[in-house]
């Protein structure tokens, strides 16, 4: 048996009042789908209003602050994030890591905040281009997850393997480039955590559609997938929950408790 499958929305700065119905539409469309677990991690303003509008659907932050509280400016708490209705929050997305010049430690911190107060984490990690280029793509991935993981995974963390260059641009790694990552990331999970990194899910983000994730989902340790432009509409959306829901547990992969 394979991990069970994780597909969760980065919606990134979009999202109004107005946007509540199709996340209504993508929850409950995603019922259909038991198999698979949902998420969509909205701006932080929409959180209480989505998780009220459709009560049992995860709903997750983008990003949390690693104090509990203080003269943070702007920041979000992950205890703020919990009080709004939020079960996960993403942490280290490579758009923060560059705009908001966040450090692997910084982004440790941020995951350790979150996992203590009960939220689910997932943590991004990902090579630039000119990295892949120069061929040093899996070494540069593994060493910003060993700077980036939290002490403990606390049976709740997510790690997504993002590379930069495939983000919006429709450019998407081989399965055999996606394939090689994962297995170097898993690794590194079991070195870190011991039997309990075979139970983190290893997501894959980075141009996901419909088109693409029945083919990403059948790598081995592709757990699930981040998904940013195609998670705005249920109507591009939901079919790569469907492709999931359709991907077959592969030989070899792990069970999870
Ligand atoms: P796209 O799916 O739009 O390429 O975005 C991926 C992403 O950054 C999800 O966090």
């Amino acid at each position: 048996m394979a991990l069970k499958k994780l597909v969760a929305g980065n919606w990134k700065m979009h999202g109004l009042s107005s946007d509540l119905a199709e996340i209504k539409a993508i929850a409950d469309a995603s019922g259909a789908y038991p198999g698979v677990d949902v998420a969509l991690c909205v701006p932080a303003i929409l959180i209480e209003r989505a998780s009220r509008a459709v009560p049992g659907f995860a709903i997750g932050g983008q990003d949390v602050h690693f104090a509990e509280k203080g003269a943070h400016t702007g920041c979000v708490s992950a205890q703020m994030l919990l009080d709004a209705g939020a079960v996960l929050t993403i942490v280290g997305h490579s758009e923060r890591r560059d705009a908001q010049r966040e450090s692997d430690a910084e982004v440790k911190s941020k995951a350790e905040a979150a996992l203590s107060c009960g939220l689910q984490v997932i943590l991004c990690i990902g090579e630039s281009l000119e990295v892949r280029e120069a061929g040093n793509a899996v070494e540069t991935v593994i060493a910003q997850l060993a700077a980036s993981l939290p002490a403990q995974s606390g049976g709740r963390l997510s790690v997504a393997y993002e590379p930069i260059w495939a983000i919006g641009t429709g450019k998407v790694p081989t399965v055999e480039e996606i394939g090689e990552m994962h297995a170097a990331i898993r690794r590194k999970l079991e070195d870190a955590f011991g039997q309990e990194g075979g139970d983190v899910r290893i997501l894959y983000g980075g141009s996901v559609k419909a088109s693409n994730a029945g083919e990403i989902f059948a790598v081995p340790d592709v757990d699930g997938a981040l998904v940013g432009g195609a998670s705005l509409k249920a109507a591009d959306f939901i079919p790569i929950v469907g492709a999931a829901a359709e991907s077959r547990p592969v030989e070899g992969a792990r069970a999870i408790a």
